[in-house]
């Protein structure tokens, strides 16, 4: 359908830059650990989505987060299209080297290096005078700055911030070499007119902020974060961070696709657009969704399942007569929509392998094999695979590999006159296999039961969904599975999902299960190395 902006364009389109958070900010949530591997993933999708910057994670927060950030940083050479890669810092000298250590590799870099200023964080948590919050900014941009000409500084907590020390603080900043301004409304707090003020006096009064780039970074505790992003926007910052499908801690951050698509809809109004291919963002958002088992609601704005759909009667008979009568924008513009694979039972390797590479998926070989594997024992029973279908098939696939249990074999007798009982083998990549029994209250919790009982592994659910991928009856389903070990008191307990994907809705839930466990046991693995790791040590040393 038609683009109101494109109707009357404004006379001229300020760029605005999207900076997203999702590794970093997205990934803090809790539950929301990925591997290494899911990170990479997620980075070439972000890349393929035309995002300015990734923030690639928090290098000095562990090994696993250090390395991440060096093996995307390293593997953006060969993308299409590099972004620029960023690594958080606080603003000390082990942070601020040991992302610039982790960074070095990326085509560009940028380091995010950030001191809170207000009052309440300067007394309670820092323990630290305004004088010394001015030095150490002072020095510590200056530190980034001889790593690289890339330097982003956030006073955090500015918007509880004394603007007269907000504006100093900016100002030291900007002389020591920090090149983007990043405002966070850390807690979520401010409300669209003042944070829009906040911004619109930083880039006016801050001597030299006009010279660098001002930008948003809001929370959405009192889900205001796409509004003050935009009221940001319109004040005068030319950068926007935010994470796909809104990921965050708490409430979250602001939500790239409702951003990007405020901006690309109302462009006349704002007279600002970004660069991001909006056909992309179903795929990404789908894709962060099964990763990091955090499930978009249907009424999301933007990539909910129901967001074009049209129940009311009165709204389909309007659509129906000219889609413009209800609708601001297509299914298609966000890629929520159309692109069936051609594939069927009779397709070989060669096609799979083409059909995946042009929508970004270049799989190793063993996932390839995975993959593919699966696409024929859908395409087996069913005429059609959709895209969707593909998209979750692959997402299962890092899933099998990964190391731990592999499910050998699921059996499941039910019925209304049944006890459910369920039978599952399952076995470990040095050969030891266990099988065992189990009844349940339903078929699911009969598998589920009878895997706790293989792996001996103490843990709580604390979600279980299904999906399907697509429509029709005979659509492949998605299960995504939610733990959470149960570990003594004053431990930490970890969350971690799974995903699996099958035609039959057990096999899927028994795989999604299995998978939950064995990122639990990665989990808890990598909580124990949380101490300083050797590959960390040295590259700060
Ligand atoms: O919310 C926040 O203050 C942050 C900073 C580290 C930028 O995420
Ligand atoms: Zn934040």
């Amino acid at each position: 359908m038609s683009d109101p902006a494109a109707i009357s364009p404004p006379a001229s389109v300020t760029p605005i830059r999207i900076f997203d958070t999702t590794l970093r900010d997205g990934e803090q949530a809790p539950g929301c650990s990925l591997t290494i591997d899911e990170k990479r993933v997620v980075a070439r999708a972000l890349g393929r989505l035309h995002v300015d910057i990734i923030e690639a994670g928090f290098p000095a927060a562990s090994t696993g987060d250090w390395d991440a950030v060096r093996t995307i940083a390293d593997e953006a050479h060969s993308w299409d299209r590099a972004p620029v890669l960023c690594g958080l810092a606080r603003c000390n000298a082990r942070d601020i080297d040991a992302a610039a250590s982790a960074l070095r590799g990326a085509p560009r870099w940028r380091i995010h290096t950030f001191l809170a200023t207000s009052d309440v964080h300067l007394q309670y948590k820092l323990q630290m005078t305004r004088e010394q919050v001015l030095r150490r900014v002072d020095e510590m941009v200056r530190l980034a700055a001889s790593h690289t000409a890339d330097v982003e500084f956030s006073p955090e907590d500015a918007s509880r911030s004394d603007p007269a020390f907000l504006h100093e603080v900016l100002h030291v900043a900007i002389a020591a070499g920090a090149t983007t301004l990043n405002i966070p409304d850390t807690v979520g707090y401010a409300v669209p007119e003042e944070y829009g003020a906040m911004i619109g006096r930083i880039v006016r009064e801050v001597v030299g902020a006009r010279d660098v780039v001002v930008s948003t970074h809001c929370h959405d505790d009192l889900g205001l974060a796409v509004a003050n992003s935009l009221a940001g926007v319109r004040a005068g910052a030319r950068q926007v961070e935010c994470t796909i499908n809104g990921l965050g801690e708490r409430a979250g951050n602001a939500s790239l696709e409702e951003v990007v698509m405020a901006l690309r809809t109302r462009r006349a109004a704002y007279g600002a657009d970004t660069g991001i291919v909006t056909e992309e963002i179903g795929r990404v958002s789908r894709l962060v969704a099964r990763t990091t088992g955090v499930r978009v609601p249907p009424n999301k704005a933007i990539v909910g399942a129901n967001a074009f759909a049209h129940e009311a009667g009165i709204h389909q008979d309007g659509i129906l007569k000219h889609r413009a009568t209800y609708e601001i924008m297509s299914a298609e513009t966000v890629g929520l929509e159309g692109a069936r694979l051609v594939l069927g039972k009779h397709s070989g390797r060669h096609a799979l392998r083409v059909h995946l590479a042009e929508r970004g998926h270049v799989l190793e070989e063993n996932d390839f094999e995975q993959v593919f594997e699966r696409f024929k024992a859908v395409a087996d029973r069913k005429k059609v695979v959709d895209d969707r279908e593909l998209e979750a098939i692959v997402a299962a696939a890092g899933e099998y590999s990964a190391t731990g249990w592999h499910l050998e074999l699921v059996q499941v007798s039910t019925g209304t006159h049944a006890i459910p009982t369920a039978t599952v083998r399952l076995a470990r990549g040095d050969g030891h296999q266990v099988t065992a029994a189990a009844h349940g209250d339903g078929p699911v919790d009969a598998v589920c039961r009878a895997i706790d009982d293989c792996v001996q592994l103490p843990t709580a659910l604390v979600e279980f969904t299904v999906d399907a991928a697509a429509e029709g009856i005979n659509a492949v389903g998605g299960v995504t599975v939610r733990l959470r070990d149960i570990v003594p008191d004053g431990e930490a307990a970890q969350v971690a999902s799974g995903f699996g994907v099958h035609t039959d809705i057990i096999t899927a839930a028994a795989e999604a299960y299995v998978a939950a466990v064995n990122a639990l046991m990665r989990a808890r693995a990598r909580a124990s190395r949380r101490v300083e790791s050797p590959a960390l040590a040295e590259a700060t040393a």
